[in-house]
């Protein structure tokens, strides 16, 4: 029988470390949008390292990275293992890049141990997860699963109005053969994702780690209320169309909304803009997005739907014009049971503590799930922070969540001593 194979945690903060240097808002946490500078740097320094530990490195279609490892079995489905790099405005330095490092630390262990598995391994690093840049977001691994139209990419904007299409051009990459992304199914044996818990739970409970069973459904939407823009000092207030009234009510009606569904529903308004944004001028125009969740998709359906009746309400009540566009609608999804036993066996050899748990993020694996087995590990936040600068997860517990994925990923790839 082979050592055990073990994850080197200097080498995982070194990784860590470097990627955050790679951010638009330095002193104000991580901010890397998808096609920029700095993910044009972050990519550099993933391909440098994939080449290291003796990869074979390529872009797809989408701009998703991959690494790849060839099995001994020619024509076999790949073990596909990773996470997404780019994140939120603002945000931290573990969301996404942890599991991307994941995969990079189970290449260097399978190259310095001399280690061959049947099927190929493909190490991914993935675009656009957050949807920081243009709203809605798992592009990437959308892309793979064919879930993403050439059309969307025209659609979706980033607040300069750069369309997804234009800024894949300027990154070298064509966005009329975005299809050639599609993985199509059976050529994965599976998706395996190590992800930052983003809650308090794992922490509260001093566990090392946690075993994803159900990932919630989310609906995103991109909400535009038309009202008329005025003088403050001299218009009427019975004579106003102020759109921000109506958007202040929709705040105030999504949170409602969803404590009154229950179940851990949850309901947010996390971005909102009001034009033309002087102090003395009624708003005439207000954009926000809404981000609905839910383990049940009835009671998603349900705010989503209630929701959609309130805006005509509003129309009627403020005078106000509302359009709606859909951004991001994925159901709940279960993740394979299976690779959820491998990590229970894993963990237990190494004596790691861990619970089976339930996302209240979305990740790339819920898209994966749908041409694959997906597995999905999450290693503990501190404070449960995240998608902020404080967000921190210890480095040794991340060698953790790696150690783990090392065991799995040699019995789903069947190693062979
Ligand atoms: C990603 O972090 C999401 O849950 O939106
Ligand atoms: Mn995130
Ligand atoms: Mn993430």
């Amino acid at each position: 029988m082979r050592d055990m194979l073990e994850a080197k945690t200097e080498r995982i903060r070194k990784d860590i470390e470097a990627m955050a240097q790679f951010t638009a808002s330095p002193g104000g946490g991580m901010t890397r949008f998808s096609f920029s500078g700095e993910d044009r740097k972050t990519r550099e320094y993933i391909t440098s390292q994939m080449e290291a530990a003796g990869l074979t490195v390529r872009r797809d279609a989408a701009g998703n990275l991959f690494g790849r490892r060839e099995g001994k079995r020619r024509g076999a489905p790949a073990v596909m293992l990773g996470s997404h790099f780019d994140s939120v405005k603002n945000g931290g330095a573990f969301d996404g890049p942890a599991g991307v490092v994941m995969g990079l630390e189970v290449a260097r262990v399978l190259h310095e141990n001399g280690i061959w598995t049947n099927l190929p391994l493909e190490f991914a690093a993935l675009v656009e997860e957050e949807g920081g840049r243009f709203g809605g977001g798992l592009y990437g691994s959308r892309a793979m699963a064919g879930l993403l139209s050439r059309e969307s990419l025209d659609i979706f904007r980033d607040r300069d109005g750069i369309s997804m299409a234009r800024a894949m051009k300027e990154s070298g990459l064509d966005p009329d053969r975005v299809g050639e992304a599609v993985r199509p199914k059976g050529s994965l044996r599976a998706f395996i994702e190590l992800h930052i818990e983003q809650g308090p739970i794992l922490e509260s409970e001093g566990l090392d780690l946690g075993f994803v069973k159900t990932i919630v459904g989310i609906t995103q939407r991109e909400v535009e209320i038309i009202g008329r823009a005025d003088h403050a000092g001299t218009t009427p207030m019975d004579m106003r169309c102020n759109a921000l009234l109506a958007a202040s009510e929709a705040a105030l009606f999504i949170d409602r909304a969803a404590r009154e569904a229950g179940e851990g529903t949850v309901g947010t308004i996390g971005r909102m803009e009001v034009y033309p944004g002087g102090s003395n001028i009624v708003p005439g125009k207000v954009f926000f997005t809404i981000d609905v969740r839910s383990a049940d998709i009835e009671r998603l359906e349900r705010v989503v739907n209630t929701f959609g009746s309130f805006l005509k309400d509003m129309e009627k009540k403020h005078g106000v014009t509302v359009s709606v566009k859909d951004k991001l609608t994925v159901p709940p999804v279960d993740l394979c049971l299976e690779i959820l036993g491998l990590f229970e066996e894993e963990a237990g050899k190494l004596g790691y503590s861990a619970k089976v748990m339930q996302s209240g993020a979305g990740h790339d694996a819920m898209i994966m799930a749908s041409i694959t087995d997906a597995g999905l590990l999450f290693v503990p936040s501190r404070g449960g922070r995240s998608h902020c600068p404080e967000e921190w997860t210890d480095y040794e517990q991340i060698k953790k969540g790696v150690d783990v994925i090392i065991g799995t990923v040699l019995a789903l790839a069947e190693a062979s001593s």
